[in-house]
């Protein structure tokens, strides 16, 4: 056992029934439960410390600005950053990739430049480029992907050929599949391009060091790693963010305003305008503590286990109905199973599962293009976190039999 079998207790809102059952929620994917000590970090910062940030010289407003700036340094130190500069708050992991293509992309691209994205980007690390490709006359190529769920890079030298960005998930929030985040920010750097990264899947579930991971930009989201909604990051190098121009402008984001104009702040203040959401970078803080107290090692460790098994008995208990996409092996992926029971509607799918209390999320999981390539509409998804365990695993496998009995007339 790498996590402590009692960890569910820790979670108020695993504790209820939905339609008689106790629930097992499996859509963490989307976004997780929140621990009671990130509940009460928050509840006791507007208790003791509530005052805008970064403008009072009275000590309330002192102790609420080393609430945030000392959240932010947790942030850094969780991935291994190499100061709090390259942390900036972002409300999450979409605005932080907006905030990307809007400031770097914009003043650094022009028509005819190339930003390369996979097949299997959520629509978070594709509409944006769609956009900047409508206004400015940019380039948007796509790494395919292979049959087992990963990556084909057999042609990754062509696709970078001449461009200026590669923009990769770390791990699919459909198929679960780990991408290879060093080697493709070796190649995009061989290549001339930057590297950014999504790991609004990985961050949460996998030790990580943007450093090892040589990446230039990385985003992600609170609420994916037990802390509130309304939270996320973008992590950059240093000299980008400072020679990048701001997003949005307005207080906090300057050092003077003149009729004539205006100085930006220092990163990453630069790229923080108006009061910042102090309560849920606190959350983020305590999440982190508790996250690291468990050992990320311990939680990877841990969802490996819960893949293998779940795979193992979907697969012993339904083989003959299941199509689960994504890579076979635990260890080349996440712990997010989307599947597809027989010809059983995805959304019917959910709908069974929940008349025995499990969780679980169909649709097309803010991946469309993905879609296309798997030939489906939808798919139900059930994704894992620190609060599962083998029993949540073993509902999902006979409560699927009851989807069997009411759909195969
Ligand atoms: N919330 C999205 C998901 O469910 C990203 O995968």
């Amino acid at each position: 056992m790498t996590l402590p079998a009692a960890i569910k207790s820790d979670f108020p809102l695993l504790d209820q029934r939905f339609h008689g059952h106790q629930l097992v929620y499996l859509d963490s994917a989307n976004t997780s439960q929140k621990p009671q000590v990130v509940i009460d970090a928050m509840a006791d910062y507007y208790e003791n410390a509530n005052a805008n940030v970064h403008r009072g010289s009275y000590e309330l407003a002192v102790r609420a600005t080393a609430a945030l700036e000392g959240a932010r340094a947790k942030v850094a130190s969780f991935i291994n950053a190499r100061s709090s500069a390259e942390i900036v708050f972002t409300k999450n992991a979409t605005e932080s990739m907006n905030l990307l293509a809007r400031s770097w992309a914009e003043a650094n691209l022009s028509a005819g430049d190339a930003v390369v994205i996979s097949e299997m980007e959520h629509h978070a690390n594709i509409v944006p480029w769609h956009m900047l490709r409508a206004e400015k006359g940019i380039e948007l190529r796509w790494i395919p992907i292979d049959g087992s769920g990963h990556l084909d890079l057999s042609d990754l030298d062509r696709l970078l050929d001449g461009a200026k960005l590669l923009s990769v998930t770390a791990m699919s929030n459909v198929l679960g599949t780990l991408n290879p985040i060093a080697q493709l920010s070796e190649r995009a750097h061989a290549a001339g391009a930057l590297m950014a990264v999504d790991a609004s899947q990985y961050v949460p579930h996998v030790p990580t060091d943007v450093q090892a991971l040589g990446a230039d930009f990385l985003v992600f989201t609170g609420h994916k790693m037990l802390a509130p909604m309304g939270i996320g990051v973008l992590w950059a190098r240093a000299e980008l963010l400072d020679a990048m121009p701001p997003f949005l402008g307005g207080g906090e984001m300057i050092l003077n305003v003149t009729k004539d104009g205006f100085t930006a702040n220092e990163i990453p203040w630069k790229f923080e305008a108006g009061t910042p959401m102090v309560a849920e970078a606190v959350g983020l803080g305590r999440a982190i503590d508790y996250l690291s107290d468990l050992g990320m090692d311990n939680v990877r460790r841990h969802e490996v286990e819960l893949t293998a098994y779940a795979l193992r008995t979907l697969t012993e208990r339904h083989g003959d109905k299941i199509t689960i996409h994504g890579p076979t092996e635990p260890a080349e992926r996440g712990g997010v199973m989307s599947f597809i029971y027989g010809d059983v509607h995805p959304h019917d799918v959910a709908q069974v599962l929940d008349q025995s209390g499990i969780a679980v999320r169909a649709g097309h999981h803010c991946a469309k293009p993905l879609m296309d390539v798997l030939n489906a509409n939808a798919t139900s998804r059930a994704s894992l976190y620190v609060y599962n365990d083998k029993s949540d695993l073993d509902k999902l496998v006979d409560a699927l039999s009851a989807v069997d009995d009411i759909f195969s007339f």
